[in-house]
């Protein structure tokens, strides 16, 4: 017996080592810590004034040139361009703006509007200097004052925002450009669609391998699918890293896009549904199967009471 207990003894004090000790340790070692702030980019510019949505439309529309580019189905804009066009202009399709201003941080969206390659955290590839250009331009102002235009777009695209933006078109909007998700059935052009022919599945291939190929020419590498990045990688990593890629991927080629909390949730959300499917069913099972033990404990034990009285 005792000797027993020392051998326990040795395999609990070498468990704890290795569970608080040794692996704690190697994941810090392999994974720098970051500490977030919660989607506030105090990096950026805060700006004062108070937008006019009117003006907004007419700048965004007009003089801002936005719609160049961009489409804003909300206001029945349609994309000056299909993908195909716009990836070989751009090396990415610039995403449809209906969302932004529900999905992005109100900071981020006039920094973005000033300075794209400051905002997105990408000077390190797009040096005005250099002559190499983002290809989203800066604005440069309309005649009147810039940070009250600014401040004016950036109130027109909160307008427009739909108030509830689905955790896919969420998704869709802000990462759905650059990353497929093939469990959510999605590639870089949308949604993937499912032929009856084998040739329009195979043509449909095409598309998206010849888009992938200039986006790979634009970012230096394909962004690796998000299906299972929920799971592959912590939630705090994911949190962080959206926030400021630059923060644990030094010189990356992926912007920081700039989400709010809330936009952010929004995308986790879509995430976990795309990784961990059953993870809402499990979370709500959860309750009832401790209710259900319980139970079976209080009946085991008055059945066992049952069962000694007599001796
Ligand atoms: C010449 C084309 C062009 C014009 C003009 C342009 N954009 Fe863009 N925009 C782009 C491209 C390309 C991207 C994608 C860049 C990337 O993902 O690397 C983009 C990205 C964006 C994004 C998403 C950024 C993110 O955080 O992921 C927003 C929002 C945006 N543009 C708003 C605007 C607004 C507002 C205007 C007008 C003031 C504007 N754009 C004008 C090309 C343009
Ligand atoms: C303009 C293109 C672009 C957009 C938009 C974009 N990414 Fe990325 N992302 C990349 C590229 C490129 C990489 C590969 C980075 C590298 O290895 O340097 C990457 C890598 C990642 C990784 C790291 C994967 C890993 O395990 O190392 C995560 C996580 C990620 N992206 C999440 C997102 C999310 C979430 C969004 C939307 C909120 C998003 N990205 C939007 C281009 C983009």
């Amino acid at each position: 017996m005792k000797n027993e207990l020392k051998i326990l003894g040795v395999v609990v004090i070498f468990t704890a080592i290795l569970y608080w000790g040794v692996e704690p340790f190697a994941h810090t070692q392999m994974h720098k810590h970051v500490d977030g702030e919660h989607f506030a980019y105090s990096d950026l510019n805060e700006s004062t004034k108070k937008g006019n949505v009117e003006n907004g439309k007419t700048l965004v529309m007009g003089a801002g040139a936005c719609t160049g580019c961009h489409g804003i189905q909300a206001v029945a804009h349609k994309a000056p361009m299909d993908a195909a066009t716009a990836v070989s202009a751009y090396g990415v399709n610039p995403p449809d703006l209906s969302t932004a201003g529900g999905l992005y941080s109100e900071k981020f969206l006039a920094n973005l509007i000033e300075n794209p390659a400051h905002a997105l955290k990408v000077e390190h590839k797009f040096d005005a200097a250099k002559g190499k250009m983002h290809p989203m331009p800066a604005f440069y102002g309309a005649g009147g004052d810039k940070a009250q235009e600014i401040a004016d777009m950036v109130a027109f695209l909160k307008s427009i925002a739909p108030k509830e933006i689905s955790p896919k078109n969420a998704y869709l909007d802000a990462c759905g450009r650059c990353h497929a998700n093939r469990y959510g059935k999605l590639d870089q052009l949308g949604e993937t669609p499912t032929f009856k022919s084998e040739t329009d599945t195979l043509k449909h291939k095409v598309a998206v391998l010849e888009y992938q190929d200039k986006l790979k020419a634009y970012m230096g590498k394909l962004p690796p699918d998000l299906s299972i990045i929920i799971r592959a990688r912590s939630e705090h990593f994911l949190e962080t890293f959206v926030e400021n890629p630059q923060s644990q991927l030094e010189g990356t080629s992926m912007p920081r896009v700039g989400l709010s909390a809330e936009g952010f949730e929004k995308v986790k959300a879509y995430l976990t549904q795309t990784g961990d499917p059953s993870k809402t069913a499990r979370e709500a099972i959860g309750p009832w199967v401790l209710l259900f033990t319980l139970v079976f404990t209080v009946l085991a034990y008055l059945w066992k009471k049952s069962m000694w009285k007599d001796h």
